[in-house]
């Protein structure tokens, strides 16, 4: 292996703020809320919080130790540890993959600095559901307004990323995740004063086992993948800046409680208050842009929370989207020679440009269809529900079963510096049980389970 000095995080508080923004995004404060919701609540919590533990943990340490212990971005850690073999394809396609889900999660971010902006000016003022409603649709079937916003928040992401692993992801990253703490317990402390609030709480916490079913079993441990970060090199690649003494099962616990700790806030913040403001919990994924500018509107100092909130959904998107510029930006800088900057340039106008048909797709190309979805869904369905998925089993299959166990070992125990308990577990864990559980989910998005 050729060792070179390669810039990484500068300190352990940088790097887990780094690897909790990648985790913490739009997929704790936009999704969760309402997927809990809609699938039996506490039992919901519950399911997910094992799935996390069980399989998210296992499948976040495996790609923790390919990443720091290659040194390379998401493709080279196969050239490395398994030069010459299939293997190589699965690094392509987790380049593509990252890629691919920026240039949606790109769409919805952009919304996100739209209704910052529509905060502030008080646009929201005074205004019923249906107006609200009607606010949304027509900003999304707008020819080139989304589009804006989109190229504005693809232009923040390259700016970071520009700058380095110390000086973009570790610096900005450490600016916003504390930022973002504040916010989400400054919005639930305001929510558990609002009348109704513990119907809210109720909904979340309580668990009603009978309502839940075989697919919430399953979209749970979905919700945990996507929630982790997990699946597509996107940890890995990160991982490969964690200094050599780091310990990666607690940095992987730490990551794992912080994401999970976000998602539960962002459900405390969320839902009270939707209760509380009579507003159907199973509005689906238009819950946080439709109902959110009404909840606030009712609230004394509204236009601050609802700048605060968006805001806060900004931060969690921008700590995510840079993970995701990162794997295709640390690729071309290291497997094509390219300089940093016109890697960053490169990456970010093709997703861009990719990027764009998803965000028209609500607008100007509407009427584009692609197994009955527009080309928006099409792309998030296969990125989420098919390559995640396919990306996890395909870790667990190479750290599990190809990769020497001994290597393994050193690198979790950081050459048998620490103690490592339950390596034989973990074995099985990635061997058996991970692949299976994560091929049900696969099968059932699919449709083939019924
Ligand atoms: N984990 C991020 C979120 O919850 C989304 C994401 C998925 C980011 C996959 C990178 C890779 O929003």
């Amino acid at each position: 292996m050729h060792h070179h000095t390669r810039i990484g995080f500068k300190s352990n508080l940088g790097a887990i703020a780094a690897l909790a923004g990648s985790a913490v995004g739009l997929g704790n404060i936009w999704k969760f809320p309402y997927v809990a919701g809609t699938n039996g609540g506490g039992a919901f919590l519950l399911v997910y919080i094992f799935f996390t533990l069980a399989i998210g943990f296992p499948v976040m340490l495996a790609e923790f130790s390919l990443g720091r212990r290659s040194q390379q971005n998401a493709f080279g850690t196969f050239r490395v540890l398994a030069p010459d073999s299939k293997w190589l394809l699965f690094g392509s396609l987790s380049i593509i993959a990252a890629s691919l889900i920026l240039s949606f999660y790109g769409t919805v971010s952009g919304w996100t600095l739209e209704y910052v902006w529509l905060s502030l000016t008080n646009a929201f003022q005074g205004q019923h559901a249906e107006e609200v409603t009607s606010v949304f649709n027509a900003f999304l079937s707008h020819p080139y307004k989304a589009l804006l916003w989109q190229i504005g928040f693809m232009a923040l992401t390259a700016a970071i990323i520009m700058g380095g692993v110390q000086k973009g992801i570790e610096r900005y990253s450490k600016i916003m995740m504390p930022l973002l703490f504040v916010i989400i317990i400054a919005l639930c402390i305001n929510s558990m004063t609002l009348t109704g609030a513990l119907e809210g709480l109720r909904f979340l916490f309580l668990p009603k086992f009978s309502e839940l079913t075989a697919n919430s079993i399953l979209s749970a441990l979905g919700q945990a993948f996507f929630s982790l970060s997990v699946g597509m090199g996107i940890l890995l690649t990160y991982a490969s800046y964690l200094p050599k003494t780091d310990n990666l099962t607690t940095t992987s616990l730490k990551v794992i409680v912080t994401d999970t700790l976000v998602a539960i806030l962002a459900g405390m913040a969320i839902l009270p208050a939707v209760f509380s403001f009579g507003i159907d919990p199973q509005s689906g994924p238009g819950l946080v842009f439709l109902t959110l500018p009404q909840v606030f509107q009712g609230l004394p100092g509204g236009t601050v929370w609802a700048v605060l909130f968006f805001l806060l959904l900004t931060f969690a998107a921008l700590t995510s989207a840079i993970s995701l510029l990162e794997v295709p930006v640390a690729y071309l800088v290291e497997e094509k020679k390219l300089k940093r900057p016109t890697a960053t340039l490169l990456a970010t106008l093709v997703i861009t440009v990719i990027g764009s048909f998803n965000t028209l797709s609500f607008g100007p190309l509407k009427h584009v269809k692609i197994f009955g979805m527009n080309i928006f869904d099409a792309c998030d369905y296969l990125c989420s529900n098919i390559l995640l998925p396919l990306g996890g089993i395909l870790i667990c299959l190479f750290a599990g079963w190809y990769l020497n166990k001994a290597l393994l070992y050193s690198e979790l125990s950081n050459d048998h510096r620490l103690k490592i308990r339950f390596f034989k577990l973990y074995i099985f864990i990635l061997r058996y049980i991970a692949p299976v559980c994560i091929f049900l989910i696969l099968l059932n998005v699919l449709g083939l389970l019924g």
